[in-house]
């Protein structure tokens, strides 16, 4: 937390996006019992694999288990994670009408299962490990919406950005005000910071960004109870960095196709910064883990406001033990 508000810290903290996950044998065993979404949608077992990582890697944050699409239900899309494919969207929005379709999300509650998610977790968690709550950005959740699932081009995303404008506004304007509901609902529950994951957003020139994504995430980011540090990250951003910034947020995230030093000078460096390991170091040798998380420590030359995490999420074969490893070596090399 004090990080986020760049002031000193006895060391560099450090929390991994994704870090409940696949790569983990506990997170393996209780997701063995159930659906991804059934997961989410309990809150006890919920809590308990976001507090379990917490314990496990001796992080400095916890993140909750949850997953960005989740607040697309509620407006009516039908959602699936189906077995070995990632998400899948049955009824994708393609145009005006389909716009039309999508219900206002007046009424945060269907999504009460987080909330209570966020009061168990962090009525288990110690008093000194800060909860953070997220969502997904406008422009990422629109292009699941749009494309119905991953995508590599995101030409349906586009095609409607392009051709109706008007249509795409109105998508956007109505994710977003369900967007604020829910991240302060979120912290209504007890989540002490807040990110906002715009993971396919570097898909964009910096000109359609502006004119298209720029308003609305700067309006949820607008939103958010007074107070509560806003995490705001992408990947693939090297060209909106500064857009990015005048987004908002009291943290940028930056991943590893920039160098941190150079980004937190193009962010400016009066905000924090969050970044930015690649995933796949984890892989390598320890020796050349600690040689690259140093290099990162250095770039942030002892400056306040650096938290330490990869520049996205851990990937499903990472090995615990190098995981582990780097909360360590980030804890000894990164004392002020
Ligand atoms: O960081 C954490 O530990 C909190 C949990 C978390 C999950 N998803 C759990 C999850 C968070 C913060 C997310 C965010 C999320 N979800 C993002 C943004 C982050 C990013 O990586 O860019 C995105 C794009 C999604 C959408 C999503 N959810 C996809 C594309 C997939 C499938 C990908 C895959 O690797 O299969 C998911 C599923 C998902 N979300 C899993 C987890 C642990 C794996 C599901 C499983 O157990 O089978």
């Amino acid at each position: 937390m004090r990080a986020c508000r760049r002031e000193a810290v006895p060391y560099t903290p450090i929390w991994l996006m994704r870090q409940a996950g696949r790569y983990m044998r506990e997170y393996r065993e209780v997701r063995a019992k159930t659906t991804f979404l059934e997961l989410c949608k309990n809150p006890s077992l919920a809590a308990e694999v976001t507090v379990t990582a917490v314990e496990r890697l001796g992080v400095d944050a916890a993140i909750i288990f949850a997953d960005i699409l989740l607040i697309l239900e509620p407006m009516g899309i039908d959602l699936e994670f189906a077995q070995g494919e990632g998400p899948v969207i049955h009824n994708p929005v393609r145009n005006a009408a389909d716009v039309e379709r999508l219900r206002e999300v007046e009424d945060v509650g269907a999504l009460e299962f987080v909330y209570e998610a966020i009061r168990q977790t962090r009525s288990a968690l110690k008093p000194d490990v800060p909860l953070i709550g997220f969502c997904g950005a406008p422009f990422t959740l629109a292009s699941y919406m749009t494309e119905g699932g991953g995508s590599k081009n995101y030409v349906k995303t586009k095609q409607l950005m392009y051709d109706d404008p008007g249509a795409w506004h109105a998508m956007m304007a109505l994710i977003s005000r369900a967007l604020s509901k829910y991240l302060n609902a979120q912290i209504a529950a007890g989540a002490q910071a807040v990110q906002l994951f715009d993971s396919w957003v570097g898909c964009l020139s910096p000109d359609d960004y502006r004119e298209f994504v720029l308003p609305h995430s700067q309006s949820v980011i607008r939103n958010v109870t007074p107070g509560v540090p806003v995490i705001h990250f992408g990947t693939g951003t090297t060209a909106l960095l500064e857009l990015m910034r005048e987004a908002g947020g009291d943290v940028i995230g930056l991943d590893w196709r920039v160098r941190l030093d150079d980004g937190w000078q193009r962010v400016g460096h009066d905000v924090a910064v969050m970044g930015n390991l690649d995933p796949v170091v984890l892989f390598a040798k320890q020796d050349v883990l600690r040689a690259q998380a140093k290099r990162i420590l250095d770039q942030a030359g002892g400056r306040n406001g650096h938290i330490f995490n990869l520049g996205h999420g851990i990937l499903p074969e990472t090995p615990v033990e190098n995981v582990i490893a780097l909360v360590e070596m980030v804890h000894e090399m990164g004392r002020g």
